[in-house]
């Protein structure tokens, strides 16, 4: 058997994900899984790869409970979700780190497409200074965002939005010192609404893009044009690869600093 695995939730009630790339009888390999990890109390397989504006996909339970809610912990922070019902991936919990890592006191965070909460909960438990807003298209994903708020007491400091980016972001046209755009496939697509977000004078980007060995150009590119059609100029801060869909393909975060440009 060949497989790979996550598991998401706590030292008390986990579920498993078995990737698609698997060999071998899948419920041989949930047994094997269940055998090893105590706490897993449910294995699903993984039939599709994710799809749509929700980024979900097909999970089938092969083996464990039906209840497959769990409080996954990262870094301190309590994250309660249903991996059927919402996104939610273990292996960025390193990612959402560095930039959390990067907010200043006193800041104010926009979390476009933010899931059950992952990246605004990093931030404001880095940056306890830091005022952070949230928006997730998915009911679901929305309101296990507003349980992970108060299960880690951060009302006040985080505040979750329902509906679209391109709906709810222009009433905060102008207010933020920092985006952040974790939808690689799609972000692009909401540039203007990210740039238009940011204070008049500019602020910091963190847009994430997905392809080959020209994604960081071809990240640059749409920013830079969208930064200048918008009367801004962008400089790049960092470049990372942060992780593979396969071999050549990768997802990469590209940070950008703009500034309002001068009239002449
Ligand atoms: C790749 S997931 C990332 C979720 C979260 N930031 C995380 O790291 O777990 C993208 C999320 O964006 C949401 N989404 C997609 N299009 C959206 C839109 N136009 N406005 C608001 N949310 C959107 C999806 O429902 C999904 O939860």
């Amino acid at each position: 058997m060949r497989y790979s695995f996550d598991i998401i939730g706590s030292r008390e009630k986990a579920v498993a994900i078995i990737k698609m790339n698997y060999e071998g009888d899948p419920e041989k390999i949930a047994e094997e899984i269940m055998e090893r990890h105590k706490n897993v109390k449910a294995v699903l397989l993984e039939e599709s790869p994710r799809e749509g504006d929700t980024r979900l996909r097909k999970l089938r339970l092969i083996r464990g409970s039906e209840d497959t809610e769990v409080v996954h912990v990262e870094y301190g922070i309590r994250i309660k979700l249903d991996p059927r019902l919402v996104y939610f991936s273990p292996r960025e919990g390193e990612e959402r780190q560095r930039i959390a890592r990067k907010v200043r006191p006193g800041e104010k965070v926009l979390v476009m497409f933010a899931g059950v909460g992952p990246y605004a909960l990093a931030v404001a438990k880095r940056q306890p200074e830091a005022h952070v807003i949230g928006v997730e298209i998915n009911e679901i994903a929305y309101r296990y965002f507003l349980e992970n708020i108060r299960i880690n007491k951060m009302e006040g400091r985080v505040e979750a939005m329902l509906g679209d980016v391109r709906d709810v972001c222009p009433k905060f046209f102008g207010m933020f010192d920092r985006v952040i755009m974790p939808l690689p496939l799609y972000a692009y697509h909401f540039l203007d609404i990210a740039i238009k977000s940011l204070k008049s004078s500019g602020g910091e980007l963190h847009f994430y893009y997905w392809g080959g060995e020209d994604a960081f150009e071809k990240a640059e590119m749409l920013v830079k044009e969208e930064a200048e059609r918008l009367g801004f100029s962008s400089t790049v801060l960092e470049r990372r690869r942060v992780s593979s869909y396969s071999p050549r393909t990768w997802k990469v975060r590209v940070d950008f600093k703009l500034e309002r440009k001068i009239q002449q």
